[in-house]
């Protein structure tokens, strides 16, 4: 299907033609050295802006979005720009149809488990201590625990964990443990554990970091990136990236902060990131529907980012399925894990991703095609998860009963799977009630392990009919001792064992069964919980679970997991202070005080969707050659 061209980002402004904010100012010499020189199809040259020396701040214009040359650098110098226009900004309202029974169910059940009003900074305020905190790592070690409110000390640590860049705050670092001499790269900022810090500012009402987060990571989008002589795709969004100060060229009396990002081709097991442009689109959209500032998204320079993140995951390939083909470790489980192929987390934030682009993406001649090519990816893939994905007992029952080696085109069986596949441990372990998506589906193979976020994000982004929503959530309250358990939540069940953990993570000794990615338990992704049990109005659930760990997690100083069937020690690698474990526990309480909040990070399933869906559904089974869909879908 034919993608339409995407620029690449040579202007910055909104699309529409607002000229005060956001429109790059050239009044001074800092500006630019050229203008559109990124029309460059293939390897496009971004705009060059002469970068700011910190001894130049001073006479920094405010400029809004920049580009870099990567070529000389591979990095993003600071210009110490400032976003222009972003004055005061009301948070939106939660208005209109969505479920008020589940603000007040919710307000009601936190009367029991959310005494402690979350207490923070007034909006927008910043204190000069906090500010002391520059250019990558916080130099002060976390504070001891004042009084006995756990979120105070979680809003103090989130605020400790801040990275600024050029005097402004742009993320913040994955860990803040000092006691740690061996940080790898948890000083840097990652692109996934910023969302739920991204968040819980939004919902605080503290817009202007996310905003730097969106427009900085932006300018690190790839353009020239390569590792071993081979350049990622355009459009990629970088793991993670570090604010470095180094000497300013040709001056030795001076230094400049730059913004270096790693694509994977520094991180451990040179993994792809596949998740962070999804991330980045939904936290894009969040934040306009938070703050009520649109004018980011309409940004021309933020627009084509949405397109070359689009165009980048929706090329063709090889591939049979409208699911995206990934290699392993590109998602939050970033080692490898057996989920290379089709993993659920990766189609669950690509579906939610192009939801909430094509909610965002301003309608132009140039992006019909795009447009067009992302409506039957949607329809595509929702058809497919929903489908076949998809386990409860009767279905498994079904699996069971399989016949294989059909070759027809209206096959019952059509990954030809062998029912033998069926792991013991599952035949237990499936209630009668509840069910859940498998990790991962391929030919001759289905991953029966269960993945929370994949599942969570199915929920939250209507992937997961209301039916299958409803049935996730009855699995985690059915299935609590193994999924929560002493701490929320098991990041997949059950861990891999013996042989299959010899062979699949290839002997991986972080990973050993029950602990880190196999079958630990992850504070961070009670977030993710919370915001699919308000949508689903059972938000008593999610309050059980924040109850479970407001038990021991500050005590425990903020561990990144935890370690063994119950989640009962701190995880054996565990950093201590992990921002993600602190935001993710601040968004969970934030939400449950605030469930009406909740709606600007879910998606509404799609009318078009649901008919095309049911469309579909009635035309079964698919013959060759017969005309299916009235509609003009391609699929
Ligand atoms: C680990 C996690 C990854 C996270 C990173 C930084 O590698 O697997 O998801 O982004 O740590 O916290």
């Amino acid at each position: 299907m034919g993608i339409s061209h995407v620029a690449p980002h040579v202007m910055v402004g909104p699309v529409r033609g607002h000229s005060s904010s956001g429109l790059l100012l050239s009044t001074s010499p800092f500006t630019l050295t050229s203008r559109i020189h990124g029309r460059n199809k293939k390897k496009g040259h971004p705009v060059h802006l002469r970068a700011c020396s910190k001894r130049m701040v001073q006479n920094c214009p405010k400029v809004c979005g920049i580009i870099s040359s990567y070529r000389a650098a591979d990095s993003v110098k600071c210009q110490c720009q400032r976003v222009e226009g972003f004055g005061e900004i009301t948070t939106e309202d939660g208005n209109g149809k969505w479920g008020r029974e589940a603000v007040s169910k919710a307000s009601q059940i936190l009367g029991d488990v959310n005494a402690q009003t979350v207490i923070g900074l007034d909006k927008g305020s910043t204190s000069n201590d906090e500010k002391s905190v520059h250019a990558g790592a916080p130099k002060h070690a976390p504070k001891k625990r004042r009084g006995n409110s756990v979120e105070d000390e979680a809003w103090r640590l989130l605020r400790e964990s801040v990275v600024y860049y050029c005097g402004s705050p742009v993320g913040t670092i994955a860990a803040n443990d000092q006691s740690d001499g061996n940080l790898l790269n948890y000083d840097q900022v990652f692109i996934r554990d910023f969302i739920p810090s991204g968040i819980a500012f939004l919902l605080k009402g503290e817009y202007d970091i996310v905003r730097n987060f969106i427009l900085h990571t932006l300018q690190l989008q790839s353009w020239e990136k390569t590792m071993d002589c081979h350049s990622p795709g355009q459009g990629l969004m970088p793991a993670s990236f570090k604010v470095r100060t180094v000497p300013l060229d040709g001056d030795d009396s001076a230094t400049e902060e730059v913004l270096d990002p790693d694509f994977g081709e520094a991180a451990i097991g040179r993994v792809a990131p596949v998740d962070s442009g999804l991330w980045w689109i939904i936290l894009l959209r969040a934040y306009g529907k938070c703050s009520g500032d649109l004018s980011v998204q309409e940004r021309i320079d933020v627009q084509t980012g949405i397109k070359m993140i689009l165009k980048l995951c929706l090329a063709d390939g090889f591939d049979m399925f409208p699911t995206l083909l990934v290699t392993d470790g590109s998602c939050m489980i970033d080692r490898r894990m057996g989920i290379h192929g089709h993993p659920l987390e990766i189609q669950a934030l690509f579906y939610s991703a192009l939801l909430c682009a094509r909610e965002m993406l301003a309608p132009e001649d140039g992006s019909a095609d795009l447009i067009r090519a992302l409506n039957n990816r949607l329809i595509a893939l929702s058809f497919h998860i929903r489908e076949y994905y998809w386990i409860d007992m009767r279905k498994l029952n079904e699996i069971y009963r399989y016949k294989t080696e059909e070759y027809s085109y209206d096959a019952v069986n059509k990954f030809n799977i062998y029912p033998d596949q069926i792991p013991p441990w599952l035949v237990e372990w499936m209630p009668d009630k509840g069910g859940y998506f498998i990790g991962n589906l391929q030919p001759a193979h289905m991953d029966f392990r269960f993945f929370s976020l994949g599942n969570l994000w199915s929920v939250i982004s209507s992937l997961a009919t209301t039916h299958q929503s409803h049935a996730i959530l009855d699995l985690f309250e059915g299935k609590w001792s193994d999924l929560v358990a002493d701490m929320p939540l098991k990041i997949c069940h059950p861990a891999l064992e013996g042989q299959e953990w010899r062979i699949i993570t290839g002997s991986d000794p972080k990973n050993t069964p029950w602990s880190y990615h196999n079958g630990g338990s992850w504070p961070t992704l009670l977030w993710q919980l919370t915001v699919a049990c308000i949508k689903m109005n059972r938000p008593e659930i999610a309050a059980r679970a924040i109850k479970v760990a407001e038990r021991r997690i500050a005590e425990d100083k903020w561990p990144e997991y935890y370690d063994t069937k119950q989640a009962r020690f701190i995880g054996k690698q565990a950093r201590l202070y992990q921002t993600w474990s602190i935001a993710g526990f601040l968004v969970a309480k934030l939400l449950l005080d605030k469930p009406d909040a909740a709606r600007s990070l879910w998606n509404e399933e799609d009318v078009e969707i649901i008919n095309a869906w049911n469309v579909m559904v009635d035309t079964k089974p698919r013959k060759r050659g017969r005309k299916v869909l009235k509609k003009t879908y391609i699929i």
